[in-house]
């Protein structure tokens, strides 16, 4: 279990008119907001609460998100006046958690304008493998020079945060998902200014701190920009990206394993999908347990199936055994 930090409250300049009454993460990518697809895959990686850190267009959020029931995981909002930079937002949003008493539970924070399918629950896994104070999510992007590129050592291990460069050093770059350990985060000045990649980050590298980089290449946009954005979108429709937030997954149901489910697929109570590939439009009822499956579009699972290394072929008339 993890805790998670979203934020969402930056001014979107770059996005302008589109950003002027609607808060970047609020705009839509094939109809549903870019939060929203962030929400569905906190919620898959076992993300309980989630705080979502705004500022700018505050109020759009909380009417359409609410106490996050509908999506089966707690919402809070943490409300910054001024806006206090993405290292002031974490930490203004962190005084939510009893900090001092999560022992070494993760705290998961996302960049609010990033879609990702790399997995959350192996990002953790790693985290804690490596006992770290803090890990990145590290995507190789074919040109490094309109980023910072963060190298590591061969353990993984971050050396240096860099700022844009015409000959990067490395091609891995900062992909705007972070897991920080509670004591890390109480460190960050409460009430201030502060930008987790010009001033956190390179202070804790330099310090020596057990920073790592978690490295997968899965699908990843920064949606930015206008064309970006159209991007995610024609993507989302296409397949390239498949989102969660299309799926109706029960709030007990647990998806592991980077198993990837098709478009339209929903998932009963106390499911356990393991390591699976499921096709679009595909219904698994209540109490199924499916694990190194491949389930054909258009399936129907009855409740209370077990299956393990099972591959339905493509014809959907084919019954599933039980
Ligand atoms: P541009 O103005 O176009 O650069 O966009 P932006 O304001 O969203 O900035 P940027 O892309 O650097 O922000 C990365 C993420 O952090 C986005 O999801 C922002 O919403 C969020 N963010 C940036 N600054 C703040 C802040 O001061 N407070 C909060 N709560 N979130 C922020």
């Amino acid at each position: 279990m993890a805790l998670g930090i979203l934020l969402v409250g930056g001014f979107g300049t770059r996005l302008m008119p589109l950003t002027s009454e609607t808060p970047k993460p609020m705009l839509p990518v094939a109809g549903i907001p870019v939060t929203e697809h962030q929400i569905m895959a906190a919620k898959a990686a076992g993300i309980h609460t989630l705080v979502l850190a705004t500022s700018y267009l505050a109020n759009v959020f909380t009417p359409y998100f609410g106490d996050g029931s509908r999506w089966g995981i707690k919402i809070l909002y943490a409300v910054e006046k001024e806006p206090l930079g993405t290292g002031g937002a974490i930490r203004n949003a962190a005084q939510l958690f009893d900090l001092a008493n999560l022992g070494d539970e993760p705290i998961v924070i996302f960049n609010g304008d990033v879609l990702s399918r790399h997995s959350i629950a192996e990002q953790i896994k790693f985290h804690q493998s490596k006992n770290a104070e803090v890990s990145l999510h590290l995507i190789d992007v074919e040109d490094a020079r309109a980023f910072g590129c963060v190298p590591t050592d061969s353990d993984g291990r971050v050396t240096a945060f860099l700022e844009k460069m015409e000959n990067p050093v490395t091609q891995s770059i900062n992909a705007g998902c972070y897991i920080f350990h509670p004591r890390v985060l109480n460190e960050i000045p409460l009430g201030k200014v502060v930008s987790i990649e010009r001033e956190t980050f390179p202070a804790l590298v330099k310090d020596a701190r057990a920073i790592y980089g978690y490295r997968e290449q899965a699908y990843w946009l920064d949606v930015g920009t206008p064309a970006a954005l159209f991007k995610g979108s024609r993507d989302l429709i296409d397949g390239d990206f498949q989102s969660l937030a299309e799926c109706k997954i029960d709030p007990s149901a647990t998806i592991t394993g980077k198993s990837s489910l098709g478009a339209r697929v929903e998932v009963g109570a106390d499911c356990i999908i393991e390591d699976c590939i499921v096709g679009d439009d595909v219904i698994i009822g209540n109490g199924t347990t499916l694990r190194h499956c491949f389930i054909a579009h258009g399936a129907h699972i009855a409740p209370a199936t077990n299956l393990e290394n099972f591959y339905q072929s493509v014809r959907k008339s084919e019954p599933i055994p039980s």
